[in-house]
């Protein structure tokens, strides 16, 4: 294959699938994204829509480019229309099964040359690399929440990443206007290792009664210069996403400071996710949050 990667292929609209369709288009991208039935579909869109129109708004782009930028998305049912990509990128539910069911289709269906990418935040990439006859295509391509404001993108290579295919996606990162990172392949790459444990011990925090949520997301904020201190930040990954990647970062290290905490657990069980459900660490049916008592 030669050039750049143009044809992009994104599974999974969702907050970070959206995300990554929409800049790839920005980027000049020809995308299709795919989601399992025309419901997430128009879901999908509508996230990608009103994240355009906030953009217009601000005046970051025109009408006339957002409409372009849309026209360069084609949104399929259908896993078949995937197959002519450079590059697939999965941003679906974050079980290894299922990522592994995905690329085991997507394997008998792209040309030899398309590379695999996940967005996983705390699988292992050689647990997917393992599960297809193209593992040395397969490479980690972790973005971050909101995925057009956050510049970071860690590109991941696992033991068996050719040194090619780990270039084109470190250049396609690039051309996508982000600012990469090489990370190895563990459970967390870089920035979760060392995010997930200081959530995690935000909450422990609470649990000893040290101070109050409102109080110790001022003392991030204020203290450390963080824009949003931990409890906000839980809200807005949301506390079931968190309390999962935990999951699996304690299921792979055995050390404590990855375990989810109890209050954790009690949130996810009572659907307190943070934002997307209205209600997490803080209220958000107001004008303003309001933190709520746990
Ligand atoms: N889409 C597009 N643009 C957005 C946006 C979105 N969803 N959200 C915010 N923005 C833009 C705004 O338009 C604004 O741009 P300008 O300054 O150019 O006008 C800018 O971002 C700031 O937004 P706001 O003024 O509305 O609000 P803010 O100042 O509070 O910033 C924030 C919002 C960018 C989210 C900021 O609070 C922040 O950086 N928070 C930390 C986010 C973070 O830590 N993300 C990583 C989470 S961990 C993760 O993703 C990895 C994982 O695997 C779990």
């Amino acid at each position: 294959m030669k050039g750049g990667i143009q044809k992009v292929g994104v599974a999974g609209c969702g907050l970070m699938g959206s995300g990554i369709a929409e800049i790839s288009a920005k980027a000049g991208m020809d995308v299709v994204v795919r989601e399992i039935d025309a419901s997430a579909v128009e879901a999908g869109r509508g996230r990608i829509e009103s994240s355009l129109a906030r953009a217009v708004k601000k005046e970051k782009i025109t009408a006339e480019e957002r409409d372009t930028i849309l026209s360069k998305i084609r949104f399929v049912t259908a896993v078949e229309e995937l197959a002519d990509r450079d590059i697939v990128i999965e941003a679906i539910i974050e079980d290894l099964e299922i990522k592994n069911e995905l690329f085991g289709k997507l394997d008998d269906l792209c040309g030899p040359e398309t590379i695999f990418a996940t967005n996983t935040s705390s699988l292992t990439v050689t647990d997917m690399a393992a599960a297809v006859d193209r593992s040395d295509r397969v490479v980690g391509l972790h973005f971050f929440n909101p995925v057009p404001v956050m510049k970071l993108v860690e590109v991941v290579r696992t033991i068996a990443t050719s040194d090619e295919a780990f270039e084109r996606t470190f250049e396609f990162a690039r051309a996508l206007g982000k600012e990469p990172i090489t990370a190895k392949d563990n459970s967390g790459f870089v920035v979760n290792l060392l995010l997930v444990p200081y959530m995690l011990d935000a909450i422990r925090q609470l649990e000893r009664g040290v101070a109050s949520v409102e109080d110790i997301d001022a003392g991030m904020k204020l203290g450390c210069g963080h824009p949003m201190g931990p409890f906000t930040l839980c809200d807005f990954v949301g506390n079931d996403t968190t309390y999962r990647i935990a999951e699996i970062m304690y299921d792979e290290y055995r050390e404590e400071r990855y375990a989810p905490p109890p209050l954790l657990k009690r949130m996810v069980a009572m659907g307190r996710y943070g934002r997307k459900t209205g209600i997490g660490f803080y209220d958000y049916s107001g004008d303003q949050p309001v933190p709520v008592a746990v």
